[in-house]
């Protein structure tokens, strides 16, 4: 499926807000990419779906996860809006023909995160939260990180998403912590 197909048919599939921001975030990981010689393609292709899978809350989200074979943990059963990466990553696959390990593989660690991620990987972790239609408090700082250096980005992002959910009183998911603490080992070269 070429990316003008995948455009036509998630603008279907996904509410028009999301959808806007789908665009941006595929702008901004082409951007991204370019800058840190990551293939501006791949970025695209996994910007543009990473939240495909986000139609799927709740108890659908849960249903979905059993029925690809994959067993929740326990934050992911309470929070179940945290499947939509690896949801995503299975509709990628079967409705939108994307067989790229590496794209697949953005698309299901975006919204944690994970330790030891590949450029691909943080570039779609950082571009979802930096994406021109964001806008809260240290935004600009994570933008002009982003493309300073991108692990200093991640750090910001986890520390954004660590605030949010203290404030929502969240549960917060492990992999979040392990985003951070890798990243910021690598910028201290504590690795
Ligand atoms: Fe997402
Ligand atoms: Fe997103």
């Amino acid at each position: 499926m070429n990316i003008d197909d995948i455009k036509l048919k998630l603008q279907k599939e996904l509410e028009y807000s999301r959808y806007l921001h789908s665009l941006n975030v595929m702008e901004m990981a082409a951007s991204l990419a370019e800058k840190y010689g990551v293939d501006v393609k791949k970025a695209e292709l996994a910007g543009i779906l990473h939240d495909c899978g986000k139609n799927f809350g709740g108890e659908k989200a849960r249903e979905y996860a059993r029925e690809i074979g994959y067993t929740p943990d326990e934050i992911e059963l309470a929070q179940p809006r945290l499947l939509h990466g690896i949801i995503g990553e299975h509709i990628a696959k079967t409705e939108y023909n994307v067989d790229d390990e590496e794209v697949l593989s953005a698309i299901r660690w975006h919204t944690t995160g994970k330790a030891g991620m590949t450029d691909l990987e943080k570039i779609i972790y950082v571009a979802d939260y930096i994406e021109p239609l964001r806008d809260f408090e240290g935004i600009e700082e994570m933008r002009k990180a982003a493309f300073q250096n991108l692990d200093e980005c991640v750090v910001l992002c986890a520390d954004s998403t660590i605030r949010f959910i203290l404030k929502k009183g969240l549960l917060l998911h492990e992999k979040t912590i392990e985003t951070r603490n890798h990243s910021l080992k690598i910028l201290r070269n504590l690795r």
